[in-house]
């Protein structure tokens, strides 16, 4: 069975790193998954009255309509301020509602965080599991990525220079494919 895995970026920024590792992912996957990112950029702050009213932004509804056709969650994100970029936030809150609704009720999910610092986004990656919990998304405890010194990560043509790191990502893909189909809710 092939899954199709939803990836969100927690950048917005064009030369972002997170992004340049999420597309380096998809090559890095194994067959069993199918990976796409998803545009995040374009999502108004939640703000519940427009829901309540019945004045849903198209941007929230693409979003929402676009993510029931995933079974799992791939997560590439920094760290801004030791937490998830407002951005990735502000998805995870559109995605949440209305309430029943839920987009990520019962995807299994992964996390990579990526930061130019040492301690490789630790923070926001948490933080993140946090509200994944509450979500009741299951996200793979192990192996965990925290990719530190991410810039110099990847080399002119945007793939990454370090064999030792390839290989620990394809074998976090790997996890993550276990991961997947043992979690994710067939109809
Ligand atoms: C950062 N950065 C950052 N890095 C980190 O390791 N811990 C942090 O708390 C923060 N805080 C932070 C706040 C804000 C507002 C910005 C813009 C940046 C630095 C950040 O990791 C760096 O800019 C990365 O390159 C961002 O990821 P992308 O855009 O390259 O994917």
């Amino acid at each position: 069975m092939v899954y199709k895995i939803a990836v969100l970026v927690g950048s917005l920024r064009k030369d972002s790193l997170n992004r340049k590792l999420a597309k380096q992912l998809v090559h890095l996957a194994p067959d069993s998954l199918e990976l796409k990112l998803i545009d995040i950029s374009d999502l108004p702050v939640y703000n519940s009255d427009l829901d309540d009213e019945g004045t849903v932004p198209k941007p929230w509804t693409r979003f929402r309509e676009e993510m029931r056709a995933f079974q799992g969650i791939l997560f590439v994100t920094p760290e801004y301020n030791r937490s998830v970029p407002g951005g990735l936030k502000n998805a995870i809150d559109v995605g949440s509602r209305p309430y029943g609704k839920s987009i990520w009720q019962d995807k299994p999910g992964a996390i990579i965080s990526v930061s130019p610092s040492s301690m490789g986004g630790f923070g926001a990656n948490h933080h993140l599991r946090q509200s994944m919990v509450f979500l009741n998304v299951p996200i793979m405890q192990q192996p965990e990525a925290y990719t530190g010194k991410a810039d110099s990560l990847f080399d002119e043509n945007n793939e990454i220079v370090s064999e030792d790191t390839r290989k620990f990502m394809q074998s976090f893909m790997i996890r993550f494919s276990e991961w997947v189909s043992a979690n994710a809710k067939t109809e």
